[in-house]
Formats: C-alpha cells, structure tokens, sequence
C-alpha cells in the first residue's frame, strides 16, 4: 500500500531530538536577552518582489530556491528563504527610524529553499536571525559577531573560526568588478559554465565557485580588500582590531562574498569542526544600502543567521550533551472500574496541582501496567487495586527501590509532593 512521506528535503522533529531544540532555543532568548536583542516575529510569506529586490534578482536564491506562487487573490506570495529582508521591510514599515538606534531585534523560525537536499542542506530548515538596524560603528558588527560566538560557546561547540572578507561598497566596488571580469576574460577557456553565467550577471560571486577546475583560478584571483576605499578599509581595520583586543580567532578570505546582494563592507561565516566548509553554522554582514533598496532612507545594518538544523548536526557530531526534557514521574495502575474511575480523578488533582501524571488505558494486568511504568522512567506508580478502592487508599510504588507504601487517597498529592519537589 502507498504511504506519504514527508516532502523530500523537509524532516520531522521526533519527541526524541526535542531536547536538543528546546536547548537551543532556551540559549538563544538567553544570550539575545543578554546583548538587548527583542523579538521580532515577521509572516512567513512576503511578497515576492521584497526578496527580488531584497535578496537580488542574480543571486541562486531569487533564480532558483524560491517556493513562489499566486495566492487566489492572484498575489504574488514567496514562503521567505531568509529573514533579513522581512525585517528591514518590517522596520520601515512600523517608522523603527525614530525609536532609539540602533533596533537590535533578533528572529526565530522556518525559512524555504528549493535546494538539492544533503546532510545539512534542507529544502524547509530553522534560521536564528539577528539584525541590528541603523548604526554603521563597526562595533555593531563586532557586536552581532560576538552574539554568534557566544551562543555557540555557551552550547559547547568545539574548534570555532571566523571566515571573514569585506566586500567594499557601491564606490569601491564597481572598479574591483571591472579589475575581476577582465582577470576572468583571461580565463575564460578554463572556467565552467556556471562561471561564464556569473561573469555575465554576478561577477562577485565568481569568487565562491565550488566547481574543481575554477579553485586555481579563485586562488589568483585579484583581492577585493586590496582595492578598499578608504572608509570600507578602515571600517575593517577597526573590526579586526576590536576581534583581535577579544582574542577571537578569524581568517581572511577573499573568497567569502555571500549568495545574498544586500551585502556591503563586512561579511562573515562561523565554521565549527565536523560540519565541513560547505555547511557553515552560521552567516552574515553587513548591509548598509538595503533599506534604500526597498524604498526607505538611507539606513546602515548588520546581522547574521544561524541553520539550526546544523546547530544540532554540530552538537551530535561534537558530542554535546543537552538536559533531558520534564517527564511525569508518576503512572496511575488500576484493577477494576471502581478503582479506574478513582484514578481518572486522582489523575486530574495531581495535574491541577501541578504535578505530571499518566494513566494507563484500557483493561491491564497490573504486571503490564507497572512494565509501562517502568519503560516510561516514572519515580513513583500508584496503584489502585480492588482492595485500595474500598479502603480510599493508594499503594504508592517507589520504582527505584522497589518499596511499596500505603498513603490515603486525599493525603496523596501533599505526600508526591514532598518527595518530588
Ligand atoms: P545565509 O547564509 O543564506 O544568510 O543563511 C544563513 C544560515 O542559514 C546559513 O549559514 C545556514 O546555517 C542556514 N541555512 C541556509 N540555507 C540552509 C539550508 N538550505 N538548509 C539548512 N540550513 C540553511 C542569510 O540568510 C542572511 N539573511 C543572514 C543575514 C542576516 N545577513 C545579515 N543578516
């Protein structure tokens, strides 16, 4: 018989992987909180010129990754790929600009891309995105950097490096592009067809071709740092040397330019060990000119996101262990329907008083019952049999030492209570 799966490059989160989530996101609110950085939730779905103009109509992701359609109002709508974009358009629509500066919010949910799926590539995958809106001191992004880090130290990742490149600006980057496409036109026998495409619609991203025969090729290439103008140079300067006073370690290169047009001056990658280059935790930079683009002042912008799907490949493959999530530790056995609907009742009090609780269903041998007990880790059963329905009483089962006691059914919860905490 058919049966469905889930699509392909989406997966399911299963009750087992839940504690590395709840970890992660109980760490997220903490170090956002920690660095004033509120929560901003925006639609899942915009519009689709927003990402067009946004993200840019060249880049992989607007070309080929976006799930686009007409709504039935005949709109056309996108499930985001990204948040940046929604955010900027939510801070210009809400007149952020007269509330103090910068806005640091940060983000938290699913984003969609229609991408070959593969071990850290998802098709639906988790972005923890931050943005600081409206402040241009490269201290900003030291400081959206060090949001990054220290999340990913608090979890306990091993072997973290900075990738990192500045990719100038719209007065120095025009006459690197032109030093770039007459570099390739020398090459142009010996680069793949993607590259011959790039050299035509988005020489910059030349630089980050994966494909074997383009490495030599990247690897002379000319620098975009060493054709800076004097503000995006000193910008980095002044960035590196706050990284360096932190003892952060970082690595130069020229050949992280991102997949996303907003980006002016800083870019930058966390690599983690065991996730492999192509898979990086998290990335980001700056976009100085993107509230321009979607129609607003001139308004400067620094920020990341961070694929949670890969946070916990990286915590698995490092083998960081999370707290185990609140169980109830207390299983409800009953014999016979009087001593059931005692239970159902005893069931509901405990709950009330918070304190969780199971029930088993259905008609069971006490053996049974007391199995599930104790497949389902609880501290205490409380059973009740013919004999302790009668009585108004609960033969309470200490499951680790194996004790039973008797405790009057209204004195029950008072007694739980005590021993759980
Ligand atoms: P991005 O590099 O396209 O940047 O994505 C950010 C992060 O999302 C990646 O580093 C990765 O961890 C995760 N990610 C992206 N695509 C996938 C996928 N298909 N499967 C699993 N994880 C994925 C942005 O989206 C920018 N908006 C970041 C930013 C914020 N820049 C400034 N502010």
């Amino acid at each position: 018989m058919a049966f469905y799966r889930a699509p392909r490059g989406t997966q399911d989160i299963l009750p087992e992987d839940q504690p590395y989530w709840h970890h992660i996101q109980e760490r997220i609110h903490g170090v956002a909180q920690l660095y004033g950085y509120r929560q901003l939730d925006t639609p899942i779905f915009e519009d689709t010129a927003l990402f067009e103009q946004g993200v840019g109509e060249t880049t992989d992701i607007v070309e080929k990754e976006m799930y686009s359609f007409l709504d039935k109002g005949k709109n056309p709508i996108t499930l985001r790929p990204e948040f940046t974009a929604g955010v900027v358009r939510a801070y210009l629509e809400h007149g952020m600009h007269v509330r103090p500066q910068p806005v640091k919010v940060y983000s938290l949910g699913p984003c969609f891309r229609y991408e070959r799926p593969q071990a850290g590539r998802y098709r639906q995958h988790t972005q923890f995105n931050v943005e600081a809106i409206g402040e241009q001191d490269p201290a900003a992004d030291l400081e959206v950097m060090s949001v990054a880090w220290h999340l990913y130290e608090d979890l306990g990742f091993k072997e973290l490096s900075f990738q990192l490149n500045s990719i100038g600006c719209p007065k120095c980057r025009p006459d690197f592009l032109k030093v770039l496409v007459e570099y390739y036109r020398g090459h142009i026998d010996d680069i793949c067809d993607d590259c011959r495409r790039r050299l035509e619609r988005n020489p910059l991203r030349l630089l980050d071709c994966k494909a074997e025969s383009c490495q030599p090729i990247i690897d002379a290439a000319p620098n975009m740092r060493e054709h800076l103008c004097d503000e995006c140079a000193e910008h980095f300067q002044t960035l590196l040397g706050y990284l360096d006073s932190l003892g952060r370690p970082y690595t130069l290169s020229h050949r992280l330019v991102r997949g996303l047009d907003y980006y002016t001056k800083t870019v930058f990658e966390v690599w983690a060990e065991g996730i492999g280059a192509q898979n990086a935790v998290c990335g980001g930079g700056r976009y100085d000119g993107l509230a321009e683009v979607l129609g607003g002042p001139p308004t400067p912008g620094v920020g990341f996101a961070s694929g949670l799907e890969r946070v916990v490949l990286t915590m698995k493959q490092q083998g960081v262990q999370v707290p185990t999530l609140p169980s109830p530790q207390v299983l409800i056995a009953h014999l016979g329907e009087q001593a059931k609907l005692m239970g159902v009742k005893l069931a509901s009090d405990l709950r009330a008083a918070g304190i969780g609780a199971l029930i088993s269903f259905g008609k069971r041998s006490l053996k049974s019952q007391l199995r599930q007990a104790n497949r389902q880790g609880v501290a205490f059963a409380l059973i009740i049999g013919e004999r302790e329905a009668e009585a108004g009483r609960v033969a309470v089962r200490d499951m680790a030492q194996g004790e039973q006691h008797p405790v009057a059914l209204e004195d029950v919860t008072t007694w739980l209570s005590q021993r759980l905490g």
